[in-house]
């Protein structure tokens, strides 16, 4: 068993089973380039090459904190399965095929809102994003839309990788896997 085959397991166990709107959500981690830790939610996208990928604006906050400090955390809560996975890693740039391959992928809307909002900076005046946004539905009617260069996404490599489910017993099971030298190590922590 490796981490990221029992992340597999558990991710499908959980899908099988949620009805939410956003399975894939988790809560990324980065270090605030004040030291204060930064956290907010944003959707799994694939795991690939052994690595968490994520998707999303680049010149946004986390892009500043993952430039700046690359080492992140990423943390699920599955409400079916009643199960936590904690992974701490290094956060890299995915190469902009792959980053064209996700933008492509997502619906009409959220493409045209990544071409015109500069997410994170001061909102002045809702109107002006508003008819940018009417301008790109007229100009590219029927066309596909190209990915904005400050749109992309991360590749997470883990270091560590911490499995909990929840027991009736409250003796909850704690899977630790840790990187060293190449190799997971699995060890079992106590509830
Ligand atoms: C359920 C959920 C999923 C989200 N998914 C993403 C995502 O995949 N990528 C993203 O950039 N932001 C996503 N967001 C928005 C982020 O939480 C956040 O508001 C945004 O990325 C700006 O964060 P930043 O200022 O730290 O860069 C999601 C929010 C929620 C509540």
């Amino acid at each position: 068993m490796t981490p990221f085959s029992l992340f597999r397991q558990w991710f499908d166990e959980e899908l099988q089973l949620t009805k939410v709107s956003i399975p894939s959500a988790c809560c990324l981690s980065t270090i605030g380039t004040d030291d204060y830790p930064n956290a907010r939610f944003v959707s799994l996208k694939a795991v690939a090459d052994n690595s968490f990928i994520i998707t999303g604006n680049l010149t946004a906050r986390k892009g500043v904190e993952i430039n700046a400090i690359n080492k992140v955390a990423l943390t699920f809560w599955w409400t079916e399965t009643e199960r936590q996975v904690r992974i701490q890693g290094n956060a890299t740039n995915i190469d902009s095929d792959l980053a064209d391959k996700y933008f492509a992928e997502r619906n009409r809307d959220s493409q045209i809102v990544s071409i015109v909002s500069n997410q994170g900076q001061l909102l002045n005046d809702i109107e002006a994003l508003n008819k940018k946004y009417s301008d790109i539905e007229t100009e590219f009617t029927n066309q596909q839309l190209k990915r904005p260069n400050n749109w992309g996404g991360y590749a997470i490599e883990p270091i560590r990788i911490e499995f909990l489910a929840f027991k009736p017993t409250r003796f909850h099971e704690r899977k630790l896997f840790e990187l060293t030298d190449g190799h997971w190590t699995l060890t079992e922590l106590q509830p």
